[in-house]
């Protein structure tokens, strides 16, 4: 089955590279594909959302105001802004986000409803510490971000979620296909219990992601697609995880 593949860039990025980047995975079919999308920093949403303009890849924002209105507030970008840039997703509650940035479930629920209002799917973001894993309780941690943000996914038609363990992010460490496994089982079960069953739910795994390991990771039925960080700013990497994907 065809995975979903977003890509991270996080705060890399310069026009000439970006433009390098997207001409080679463009010129591939499995990643100018309707399930592969690139997230990236705001001040290329503009020259991506050209670049991909009439392709199958998607547009996706890192992340988005809370604030729902446009109006005096400095620096933010509002949903309906990203939307008329073309995103398809926007990532919220990233765990550089929360750790940075402090965003709490308050925050997040509001972005959640914003992005939901504006026409596009959130990617929410969930994952413990190793700290969490190590004292037995990644499920319930990652249960618990669920909870949180309960009255701005109940009711959707559409839900997506990408657990990723914060130990797992950018170290090269990633989780076993069993830990992956029972994430998934758990997170789907609440999200059942949050949004009901007939709730279209697309759960991705994200943390060290790279060519040689997805393959593995995408034999998991528990598994719809991933978010890839860093293997997504190399093109031969991206292209392997894509027909991974398509496979
Ligand atoms: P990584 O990042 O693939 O570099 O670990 C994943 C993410 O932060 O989404």
């Amino acid at each position: 089955m065809t995975k979903l593949v977003i890509g991270n860039w996080k705060m890399n990025g310069r026009l000439a590279k970006n433009a390098a980047l997207l001409s080679e995975l463009l010129a591939d079919p499995a990643c100018d594909a309707v399930n592969v999308a690139v997230a990236v920093p705001a001040a290329y949403l503009g020259q991506v959302g050209a670049l991909l303009a009439g392709r199958n890849m998607g547009l996706a924002a890192q992340d988005v105001s809370h604030f729902a209105n446009d109006g005096a507030f400095t620096g933010e970008t509002s949903a309906a802004m990203l939307a008329d840039v073309g995103c398809r997703y926007v990532l919220v509650g990233h765990s550089e986000r929360r750790q940075y940035f402090a965003e709490s479930a308050a925050t997040l629920t509001k972005k959640l409803l914003c992005c939901y209002d504006a026409g596009m799917l959130p990617v929410y973001c969930v994952g413990e510490s190793l700290a969490d894993r190590q004292a037995g309780h990644p499920v319930e941690t990652v249960l618990a971000q669920l909870d949180e943000v309960a009255d701005a996914l109940s009711g959707r038609e559409s839900v997506l979620v990408a657990y990723e363990p914060v130990w797992a992010i950018g170290t090269g460490q990633v989780a076993t296909v069993a830990q992956m496994a029972e994430m998934h089982e758990a997170i789907r079960r609440k999200l059942f219990d949050i949004v009901g069953g007939s709730c279209n739910i697309t759960l991705l795994y994200g943390g060290s992601v790279k060519a040689d390991n997805v393959v593995e990771i995408f034999t998991l039925p528990q598994v719809d697609g991933a978010l890839v960080g860093g293997a997504f700013l190399d093109p031969l990497q991206c292209k392997n995880i894509c027909h991974a994907a398509a496979e």
